[in-house]
């Protein structure tokens, strides 16, 4: 079996038609995306429709969870941005999406961790407001009780494979379409990849053995940048072009 994991496509058409391009080479037998499809100020509408077009796997993020929860005041700007996009089309999906899913009954589907999409499972803010890997123990507690071979979650942006207890292996495949972020509120923190290539991850069992690798695949991020400094998103625009975090 092989499979591509994708995440955190964040509204970035752009890359994610590169990255289904690139999938397309591997000849996969099933695409799972672990959530945030289109909050953002890139192109949610048409992000929307390749993934309602596509057979792939979805389930839903925090950003996909707050765009029909919340009244459009409520939400965050982000949100608002894609939000604005959208028909009732785009949001019934959204609103169908499920928190968690179980593919082939051996692999498990969250956006943060089982319990909450807002958990940052693998990562803590250090004092500098950097992310960094997250202690043992916070790792292997929020995989309690989940007893899949495979366990995918997103959400961080950051790709990462850890081994946990009794072999399990927990991925994060990165993100697709915005590798750098920051925010001041509540806490002071960013994340930075310091690529700005879109990231996923070909999960292929050979032998009976499950063997990850992690893709990045080059795409036009300067007009997706120009997009976000179009929008009036000057907090995206280095993140998008670089790779890297830019304060503002
Ligand atoms: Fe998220």
């Amino acid at each position: 079996m092989k499979l591509a994991i994708i995440a955190d496509i964040h509204g970035n058409a752009l890359a994610l038609e590169a990255v289904l391009a690139d999938i397309k080479r591997h000849q996969v037998d099933d695409i799972l995306n672990l959530g945030d499809h289109l909050s953002g100020p890139l192109e949610a509408k048409r992000t929307a429709d390749i993934l309602i077009n596509s057979h792939m796997i979805s389930i839903s993020g925090n950003h996909d969870r707050t765009m029909v929860d919340l009244t459009f005041d409520e939400m965050g700007k982000s949100d608002q941005a894609a939000y604005r996009q959208l028909d009732a089309t785009h949001v019934n999906w959204l609103r169908e999406l499920k928190d968690t899913h179980l593919y082939n009954d051996e692999i498990f589907m969250c956006h943060g961790s089982p319990k909450s999409n807002l958990d940052m499972w693998m990562e803590q803010i250090m004092p500098n407001g950097a992310f960094a890997l997250a202690s043992q123990n916070q790792i292997e507690n929020y995989a309690i009780g989940i007893n899949h071979p495979i366990i995918l979650c997103g959400h961080t942006h950051i790709p990462r494979i850890v081994r946990l207890s009794g072999g399990r292996i927990l991925i994060n495949p990165g993100s697709v379409g915005f590798p750098a972020f920051g925010e001041k509120e509540p806490v002071d923190f960013y994340m930075q990849n310091g690529i700005p290539d879109a990231c996923y991850v070909i999960l292929e069992k050979i032998s009976n053995q499950w063997m990850p690798s992690f893709h990045y695949v080059p795409y036009d991020s300067l007009a997706a940048a120009e997009m976000a400094k179009i929008a009036g998103f000057d907090d995206w625009v280095s993140g998008l072009t670089t790779g890297w975090y830019q304060k503002h």
